[in-house]
């Protein structure tokens, strides 16, 4: 077990674990995870940016062995969230010498959470530097990602940016860089999604700070380093700051057959006008693919039947979920099937009061969908696309028999990118006013690198194909 070289004296001395299949008791991890932490080892002094989940500390004290290491100075701390910090403990033991090195709100989360001795704790402020001999360490304060006392390590001289949470993806892989960077870029939204949405005001108040260093090379300490960062600040900035998308989710479950009779024909009514839409059955469904369309839909339309006076517990769940991850939706909505009666809407609106939307008027049918309930559905579907045409998104719906032109925006079927004409594609060679049709076959998506092939206009993505 050997340590990694990602620069010049820096060393990636983390953990993968493949077999981790769950996070924080609730979230999936279908392609398991890593814990990286770094060593910088200066000409006068060393130090290690963040360790591993105590699990796997032998791992980490197995790479520190490769490279005979000695002593290690400065433990940085830049979040105090176990799966970081919680071998601390033992690499303070291993090295008596080693102090840590965390921000003003860490260190009393580090003392109530672990066994640190708190003269063993440095704080250090926001923009100090930390002499190492031949090299700095610099810590830039970026609270809420994801706790509140996060910080970022610098380290100038090789524009490298050690982020912990931020950028990272829960993807254990033998490649330590981001080379598949669409496999990559997908694992990175579900952990924006799971992870970093709820903060997304907080990443966007502070981005300015990361894009001006211009890093180099992003390590995160979670999934692979980016070794071409451009890539994940262009989608942390879509993911941010971009508008809505023309997308509707609808969550749902069905116990007799009459709500998804329901969801099925609203997705068909929204797909008639140009709109985006994607069922996600709740039965068994992923939620972390829940997660990913929640980063760009414009609306979720939760469809549920009333089971024993209210929601169906998973939909009422999805609801609680969606309301914690705070996305950027703008409209809400209920459609569901009721028996003898009951409260659908309301208890679902309530759940949801952390999304700043707009409530649009449910569509409840009693027992199975009949055609004043279907032309219900449609109105809902209509007043849907009204809404989304007059609110900026990243793809105003059109007709679905749009005639094609050279205006014809394209989205990409992997990140859902969408190419105006009218903006082109400058940082890929694109200049403004190019349609979609002159653009060279080289030509790859500016956010997932897939190629030009993966497109198709707007107006003509069905849903299935999503
Ligand atoms: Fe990877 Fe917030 O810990």
């Amino acid at each position: 077990m050997k340590a990694c070289k990602i620069g010049d004296n820096v060393w990636w001395v983390g953990a993968i674990d493949w077999e981790r299949k769950l996070f924080d008791g609730l979230i999936p991890l279908p392609d398991g995870t890593s814990y990286n932490c770094y060593l910088v080892q200066g000409s006068d002094k060393s130090a290690l940016i963040d360790t591993v989940e105590p699990s796997m500390k032998e791992t980490l004290f197995a790479r520190l062995k490769s490279l005979n290491v000695s002593r290690i100075d400065y433990v940085i701390s830049n979040h105090a969230e176990q799966d970081h910090s919680g071998s601390i403990p033992d690499v303070l033991s291993a090295f008596p010498m080693a102090k840590v090195v965390t921000s003003d709100k860490g260190k009393p989360l580090l003392l109530e959470m672990l066994p640190i001795p708190e003269d063993r704790i440095t704080v250090v402020r926001d923009g100090e530097m930390l002499d190492l001999g031949d090299r700095s360490l610099q810590f830039i304060y970026f609270p809420w990602v994801h706790w509140p006392e996060t910080m970022l390590t610098w380290l100038p001289k090789q524009k490298t940016l050690f982020t912990c949470d931020l950028f990272g993806s829960h993807l254990a892989s033998a490649d330590l860089f981001a080379t598949d960077e669409a496999a990559v870029l997908s694992a990175a939204k579900r952990y924006y999604a799971e992870i970093m949405m709820p903060f997304k005001t907080a990443i966007e108040g502070k981005f300015g700070a990361v894009t001006k260093l211009e890093p180099q090379v992003i390590a995160p300490s979670h999934g692979p380093i980016y070794r071409r960062p451009q890539m994940i600040l262009d989608a942390y900035r879509e993911w941010t700051s971009g508008p809505p998308k023309n997308l509707v989710l609808i969550p749902y479950i069905s116990m007799h057959d009459s709500t998804r009779l329901m969801v099925t024909h609203f997705v068909e009514a929204c797909m008639d006008r140009g709109i985006q839409a994607e069922q996600f059955n709740l039965a068994d469904g992923d939620i972390g693919k829940f997660a990913m369309v929640l980063v760009d839909a414009a609306a979720i339309v939760f469809g549920s039947p009333i089971v024993l006076g209210g929601p169906h517990p998973k939909v009422a769940y999805a609801a609680l979920l969606a309301n914690a991850l705070r996305p950027k939706a703008k409209f809400l909505s209920v459609i569901g099937s009721y028996g003898w009666g009951g409260k659908l809407a309301e208890p679902l609106q309530s759940m949801l009061s952390g999304v700043k939307a707009e409530f649009i008027p449910p569509v409840l049918a009693k027992g199975f969908p009949r055609p004043q309930d279907y032309a219900a559905l449609d109105e809902l579907a209509e007043a849907i696309r009204t809404r989304i045409t007059q609110t900026p998104t990243a793809a105003p719906p059109q007709p679905e028999s749009s005639p094609q032109s050279d205006q014809t925006k394209y989205v990409c079927q992997v990140c859902r990118y969408v190419y105006d004409p009218a903006k082109g594609d400058p940082a890929g060679g694109i200049p403004p006013g190019t349609p979609f049709e002159k653009i060279p076959d080289n030509w790859v998506c500016p956010i997932c690198r897939v190629p030009k092939s993966m497109f198709k206009p707007v107006w003509a993505v069905p849903a299935a194909a999503r």
